[in-house]
């Protein structure tokens, strides 16, 4: 059976910059894992060569699960030039993003930005469908700035034989803001020639079935609840299989954050520097614990004050659901 053939959901830990590294790969893989990982985009530019630190997490990918490709970039023969480098390593697609937010990004009309030029999206998913030889895969929002521009883009999408296609549902403007418009992945699902993966505020196992079940993806993409809740992906096979959903204890928390601790601990890195690293995933972690954690979290800056006040607040064995408060 191959990548996007499976009969139960599809279930992918999203592409994240500075967070998804090969390490929090073998993490998440600990608590069940995703079905498949995407890589942080590689940015893909005149002189760019593909960063060495994202191809060590595809060559060392500890989980057994397939790793896609992710690149970002408008220049045709750069985009083609680096595809054809990157599907010489062990990856089982190429995937190009059409959806950064990043102002610095979507300004010179790459990730997000590209969304406003259809024509040049057209140019460039030819291209990259006549070089890529293993799986090629989109990543998108639903537009730049309204929702309806989706209209002129599926087509653009269906032309080009994907194999597969992410759809995180919102326009590029919304930001991280919601709503999430899962009408528009149904939308894709009921136009794409190619199985649709559901992206967007996923967050917990039982609104994860109803996204299913309203959008009729084959799959669902889950980046920041991932992080907050690494069994997230194990619970969501749970709810699926019509099973309790297992919730982890406060000391199984405790547990998780220090391995994340020690998964990201640098040789080299002096301990304030760890605290800001780890602060990048305690920021989700922190939404889903209640009381002061997140905000005493964010003032540490040793070793010392950071694993106190973890202890203080998860050293208990009472379940947690881990769902941000601000729901
Ligand atoms: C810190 C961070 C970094 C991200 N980096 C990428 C990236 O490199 N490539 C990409 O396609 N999306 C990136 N995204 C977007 C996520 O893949 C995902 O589409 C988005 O977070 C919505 O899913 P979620 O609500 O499950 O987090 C990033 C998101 C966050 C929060």
């Amino acid at each position: 059976m191959t990548l996007f053939d499976s009969t139960t959901p599809l279930l992918a830990l999203a592409p994240m910059q500075e967070v998804t590294d090969g390490a929090f790969w073998s993490l998440v893989h600990r608590y069940g894992g995703a079905d498949v990982y995407w890589t942080e985009y590689f940015r893909v530019h005149a002189t760019s060569t593909p960063e060495k630190r994202i191809l060590d997490a595809i060559t060392r990918n500890t989980t057994g699960r397939p790793v896609i490709a992710q690149m970002i970039g408008n220049d045709i023969p750069e985009l083609v030039r680096t595809a054809k480098a990157l599907q010489q390593f062990p990856v089982a697609a190429i995937d190009l993003n059409l959806g950064c937010p990043a102002p610095i990004v979507y300004r010179k009309c790459a990730g997000g930005g590209l969304l406003r030029e259809p024509q040049r999206i057209d140019a460039i998913l030819g291209a990259l469908r006549d070089a890529v030889r293993v799986k090629f895969t989109v990543k998108t929002r639903l537009g730049f700035a309204s929702v309806d521009e989706f209209d002129k883009l599926l087509p653009i999408y269906a032309r080009h034989s994907l194999d597969a296609l992410t759809v995180h549902a919102r326009t590029v403007a919304q930001m991280y803001r919601l709503p999430v418009h899962f009408d528009r992945i149904r939308q894709a699902v009921e136009t794409m020639p190619c199985p649709v993966i559901a992206n967007g505020h996923v967050h917990s196992a039982a609104q994860a079935q109803g996204v299913l079940e309203q959008t009729r993806a084959h799959g669902l993409m889950i980046g920041r609840a991932a992080i907050r809740n690494p069994w997230l992906f194990t619970q969501i096979r749970q709810q699926w299989r019509g099973e309790a959903v297992t919730l982890p204890t406060g000391r199984e928390v405790a547990d998780y954050v220090r391995r994340l601790w020690d998964s990201q601990a640098g040789l080299d890195r002096p301990e304030k520097a760890q605290c800001e690293r780890m602060k990048k995933f305690l920021n989700y972690l922190g939404e889903g614990v209640p009381g002061d954690f997140l905000h005493r979290i964010r003032r540490t800056q040793t070793a010392a004050d950071f694993h106190g006040i973890c202890r203080e607040h998860l050293d208990h064995d009472r379940p947690m659901t881990l769902m941000p408060h601000e729901l």
